[in-house]
């Protein structure tokens, strides 16, 4: 079982300019709550309770200021520092000692999953042993995302990054299932021509020894990309619109911890306590 996971969450966020000059762009509100809280909440649901948060070189408060260390979610985050977007498989020569020999799960700090079979899909991933696995998801613009190209029985045939050619129309989503080999290739990978290493070519690494795997979210499932202002503003709208009409939240940490046991009902009165009169709290005290 996979039980260590990273979330990415650094990069400059030019494309959401000026209002990532001061904030990060994952500490921004999707609807009620800061992105980071989404793809957090995947990690939660896939029972992963050793967490790293990648951020950019002197942010590291904001986000304290908001996720402390997790001891309110039953979970333990650690932060560790990127100096500069060098891509995305810098992320486990940074979280190397955090890594140890366990396999690790990442997800990228502006991806936003939802959907009915999401949780028994991400636990069937952590069971990974051997390889890595990638979550593909059918997109309208192949271009502007990682692509694989799959055969009928599921296998990786090609994977691509942003092809202006079309390969394929599954999009390579921000979450990844590796082994423990994943630090020792990422090493090895040099910058390509826009001076980052790639995950793709990463993920390369597994394809050629026959180790690359694939599980498919389909219609029923939601992947949203929080890249630029205009995703961000339909993402927080998809998340209004269902919380509204069923009166869930969405990525609500304490009632994913409160749900996998890992809180008690007093540790959840304190974070009432600590976010304020505001509608995350009332609802916080509707569970309890
Ligand atoms: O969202 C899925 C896509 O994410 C995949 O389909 C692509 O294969 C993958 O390359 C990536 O593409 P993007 O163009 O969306 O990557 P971007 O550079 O925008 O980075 C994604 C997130 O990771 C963003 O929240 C910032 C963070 N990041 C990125 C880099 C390169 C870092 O924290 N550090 C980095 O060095």
């Amino acid at each position: 079982m996979i039980k260590k996971g990273i979330v990415l969450a650094g990069g400059k966020g030019t494309r959401m300019s000026p209002l990532t000059k001061a904030v990060n762009k994952q500490l921004l509100p999707i609807y009620d709550k800061p992105l980071i809280f989404y793809p957090l909440s995947i990690l939660m649901l896939a029972k992963i309770k050793d967490i790293l948060i990648i951020v950019n070189k002197g942010q590291l408060n904001q986000y304290k200021r908001i996720l402390p260390n997790g001891k309110n979610l039953g979970i333990k985050i650690s932060y560790l520092e990127q100096d500069k977007p060098r891509g995305l498989p810098d992320a486990f020569v940074i979280g190397e000692k955090f890594i140890g020999k366990s396999s690790v799960a990442m997800i990228l700090g502006d991806n936003f999953f939802y959907g009915q079979n999401l949780t028994s899909q991400l636990l069937n991933n952590t069971k990974l042993k051997k390889g890595a696995k990638v979550v593909l998801h059918k997109v309208q613009k192949p271009e502007s995302f990682g692509i694989a190209k799959i055969n009928k029985k599921k296998r990786i045939l090609t994977i691509k990054e942003k092809p202006k050619k079309f390969l394929s129309d599954l999009a390579i989503t921000g979450l990844y299932f590796f082994d423990n080999n994943v630090v020792e290739y990422a090493k090895k990978l040099k910058p390509s021509k826009r001076g980052e290493v790639e995950i793709v070519d990463l993920l390369n690494f597994y394809k050629q020894k026959n180790q690359l795997t694939a599980d498919i979210i389909g219609r029923g499932g939601a992947w949203l990309d929080t890249g630029s202002i205009e995703d961000f503003y339909k993402t927080s709208a998809f998340v209004s619109a269902i919380e509204n009409r069923q009166g869930f939240k969405i990525a609500c940490l304490e009632e994913i911890a409160l749900n996998n046991k890992w809180i008690s009902k007093k540790i959840i009165k304190a974070s009432i306590k600590f976010y304020g009169n505001c509608d995350y709290s009332k609802y916080l005290s509707k569970l309890i």
